[in-house]
């Protein structure tokens, strides 16, 4: 577990498999998620995939070598005492074996023996030898040892194009497995409302009119509340994301299915929440009418009425009685940066909540990173370009912190 506020480091230690080349995948998704990456490949590793490649991607130097003249202490103990998790992805057979053996006869071995952190080892060969007694045995003696996590292997076709049990868990699926390691579940016990995606409003059964969100912000904001052990309920217009883990979510189409959802979940007191965050762009205006039956083409021009939705974010700060829930807006403007606070504060202010995260629609739509400013009566706070799960949890504490002042 890290401790909060603290940048995860993560031992990445790759052995000598194909599957080596999804380390690098690997590295990837856990710089993506804010971690630090200390990359350690054996010898054999080396065949397969070069330590630039890993070095290059996490920005530290690759180690490969326990007898490193240029390092003054012992350098399994120094990565030891560093990473918070140590992952092994992928394991080789050989690995597995020197690992229920308590051999030290390389970095990669003597740092398993010699951390206290979580270790995760993801396995990758052929069918045939996973399923070799004496791996079987060796995976037994580990599990008994109960000192390392097994993440996978998965069922399907492997390098040689055989199909079994054997092949390595997915980047996604290890870096996942890794990054929950570090989580401090620090938000246990807070109860986390968000709405996201866009809204759509329906004309007749196959047209309506919608916007260019994706709901990748808030989906981000609950996935990471979740991980942090929140309890957090997701109000989601029509998007095509998969729901975090561990997050109750609540689909809706239209604005006024998100106000009754957001209500239901708040409660009249709006008591059953500590925070509330609104990601979604709600659609301001829906057709006047919604035909049962297709609306046919004429040759006449035709006009829609509109009639302009209720501000669901305003009406929650319209309602609450006391700081909770702390309510948090967002703001997409098109506006130069310093239009966009300033828009941002009026908001705020209009619909009186306690903070607005502004950014800008070509920063925002659709992206996996985003570059905001959290903005709150008398600050304005930019947090610079930041994928959307790393800027979900600058924005959870600021209003975690807000919940405990
Ligand atoms: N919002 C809402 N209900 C609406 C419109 C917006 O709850 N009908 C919320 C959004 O979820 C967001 C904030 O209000 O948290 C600001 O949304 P935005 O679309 O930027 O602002 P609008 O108030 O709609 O103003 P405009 O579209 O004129 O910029």
């Amino acid at each position: 577990m890290v401790s909060p506020g603290k940048t995860p480091t993560i031992a990445l230690c790759v052995t000598g498999s194909i599957a080596a080349y999804k380390a690098v995948e690997i590295a990837r998704l856990l710089k993506k998620a804010g971690a630090r990456v200390i990359p350690l490949l054996t010898e054999s590793a080396q065949k397969f995939i070069g330590s630039v490649t890993l070095s290059g991607i996490t920005g530290e130097a690759a180690l490969t070598n326990m007898w490193d003249p240029s390092f003054p202490g012992e350098l399994h103990v120094d990565i030891a005492k560093r990473a918070d998790v140590v992952v092994i992805a992928p394991a080789t057979a050989d690995l597995l074996a020197r690992l229920a053996q308590g051999r030290a006869d390389d970095l990669l071995t003597a740092l398993a023996l010699c951390t206290q952190s979580p270790v995760i080892v993801a396995p990758a060969m052929h069918p045939s030898m996973w399923s070799h007694p004496a791996v079987v045995r060796n995976v037994s003696t580990l599990k008994a040892d109960g000192r390392v996590t097994f993440v996978g292997p998965d069922s399907g076709e492997v390098a040689s194009g055989d199909v079994g049990m054997g092949r390595m868990a997915s980047p996604e699926t290890i870096a996942a497995a890794a990054l929950a390691c570090t989580e401090t579940l620090d938000l246990k016990g807070m109860r986390i409302v968000v709405s996201a995606g866009p809204t759509v409003e329906d004309l007749d059964p196959v047209r309506f009119i919608g916007n260019r969100s994706t709901g990748k912000m808030g989906f981000a904001i609950a996935e990471r509340a979740a991980a942090r052990g929140a309890s957090v309920t997701l109000v989601a217009g029509p998007v095509s994301l998969s729901t975090p883990r561990n997050v109750t979510r609540i689909d809706v189409r239209g604005a006024l299915a998100m106000r009754d959802a957001l209500w239901q979940t708040l409660g009249e007191q709006l008591d059953r929440a500590d925070i509330v965050i609104m990601t979604a762009a709600v659609a301001d205006y829906r057709p006047a009418t919604t035909s049962n039956t297709k609306l046919k083409r004429t040759a006449a021009p035709m006009s829609l009425d509109l009639v302009p939705n209720p501000d669901l974010l305003a009406e929650i700060g319209a309602a609450r009685k006391t700081p909770r829930p702390v309510l948090v807006g967002f703001a997409v403007e098109t506006d130069s940066d310093d239009g966009v606070v300033a828009l941002a504060r009026g908001k705020l202010q209009k619909k009186r909540c306690d903070m607005v995260i502004a950014n800008h629609a070509a920063d925002s739509f659709g992206r996996d990173d985003n570059r905001a400013t959290l903005v709150t009566a008398t600050d304005a706070h930019p947090f610079g370009v930041l994928p959307k799960t790393v800027l979900a949890d600058k924005i959870l504490d600021h209003a975690a912190a807000k919940v405990r002042a």
